[in-house]
């Protein structure tokens, strides 16, 4: 009998969603702290179009001999625990996988994770909608610290791509520090927007307190900011230059495992958002690329392999 192998999809040399393939990849045993996830849904991002199309390894952030992972966020059952884990075979658990520069991700049949790097999913929560969780309200959670408490008097902020992943639940993860949040989205996200209990605008004007940049605007979104306030953007080291005192500061997602479980339990009580757009197959990863790289998608495409 050959070696076990799963199906993960990669990029050897990347160029788009057409570079995309799926490979067999030797099937490992957890070790130490370590659990195996039988893969449920695993998340198709904005950044996995950037892997894809090799921005990442432009800048110097991936350099896999092979090939390279897609993949950071996913829903599953656990099918195997190493040594020193506590977690049961058939736990349904949601972890993120971060870093660029890895073989293969969560678009993948299956992973070997540490076990602190997963956390239960609740019961009345579905895998798919759990597999859009970790990575964009873990951000949006990360976004809102950086801005935290709204300062007294002066408490608008504006979030662009409001309608967005990240947005969404920076809209409402802000709203309770204090602050009045206005959505900057697109015409037809007016009563999603509201829904989120932001105000909306198509267009928005100066001066806010504070942007949370989502949408990427950088330098047209800083013009907004008044004198003295503050921007949070998702582009590390891709910060527009600060002026007129305004604080300039960039999310990069790192793993929490009790903030996850946070979240998780809020998206499962509807207080946060989690939108699916559409499932498809592990072999229809680069229709899934395509279709979020288009500007007008709402809600994740998420694989099933
Ligand atoms: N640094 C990190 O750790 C980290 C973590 C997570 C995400 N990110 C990054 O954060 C960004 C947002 O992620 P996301 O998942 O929220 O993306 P998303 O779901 O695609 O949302 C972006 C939203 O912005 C909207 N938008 C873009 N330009 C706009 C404009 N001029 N006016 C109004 N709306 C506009 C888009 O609308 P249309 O579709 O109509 O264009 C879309 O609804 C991505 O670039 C992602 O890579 C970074």
């Amino acid at each position: 009998m050959g070696t076990p192998t799963f199906r993960a999809a990669v990029v050897r040399v990347p160029n788009g969603p057409d570079s995309i393939e799926v490979i067999d990849v030797p099937v490992v045993d957890p070790g130490p702290g370590q659990i195996r996830v039988a893969i449920a849904a695993a998340t198709v991002n904005p950044t996995d179009i950037g892997v894809a199309e090799g921005f990442f390894h432009s800048i110097g952030l991936v350099n896999q001999p092979e090939h390279t992972g897609l993949g950071w966020e996913f829903a599953g059952v656990v099918d195997a625990s190493g040594p020193g884990v506590d977690l049961a075979a058939g736990t349904r658990v949601a972890g993120l996988v971060v870093g660029f520069d890895r073989d293969y991700g969560t678009y993948a049949e299956q992973i070997v994770v540490a076990a602190a790097d997963v956390v239960p999913v609740p019961d009345d929560l579905d895998l798919l909608a759990a597999a859009t969780v970790p990575l964009n309200g873990l951000a949006a959670a990360q976004v809102v610290d950086l801005l935290g408490d709204a300062p007294a008097g002066a408490a608008r902020l504006l979030v662009t791509g409001a309608a967005g992943a990240v947005g969404a639940n920076v809209a409402v993860l802000a709203r309770e520090r204090g602050w009045q949040v206005t959505g900057l989205a697109r015409a037809g996200d007016e009563d999603f927007v509201r829904g989120l209990g932001a105000d909306f605008t198509t267009r928005a004007e100066p001066e806010w307190e504070a942007v949370a940049d989502p949408a990427q605007l950088n330098g047209e979104a800083l013009k907004l900011i008044r004198d003295g306030g503050a921007y949070v953007g998702l582009r590390p080291g891709m910060e527009p230059p600060t002026e007129r005192g305004i604080s300039v500061a960039s999310v990069i997602t790192a793993f929490d495992g009790t903030r996850l479980a946070g979240l998780l339990a809020r998206t499962s009580s509807g207080e946060l958002p989690a939108r699916v757009h559409s499932v498809v197959r592990l072999h229809q990863a680069a229709e899934a690329h395509r279709a979020t790289a288009r500007s007008g998608l709402r809600g994740r495409y998420v694989i099933c392999p």
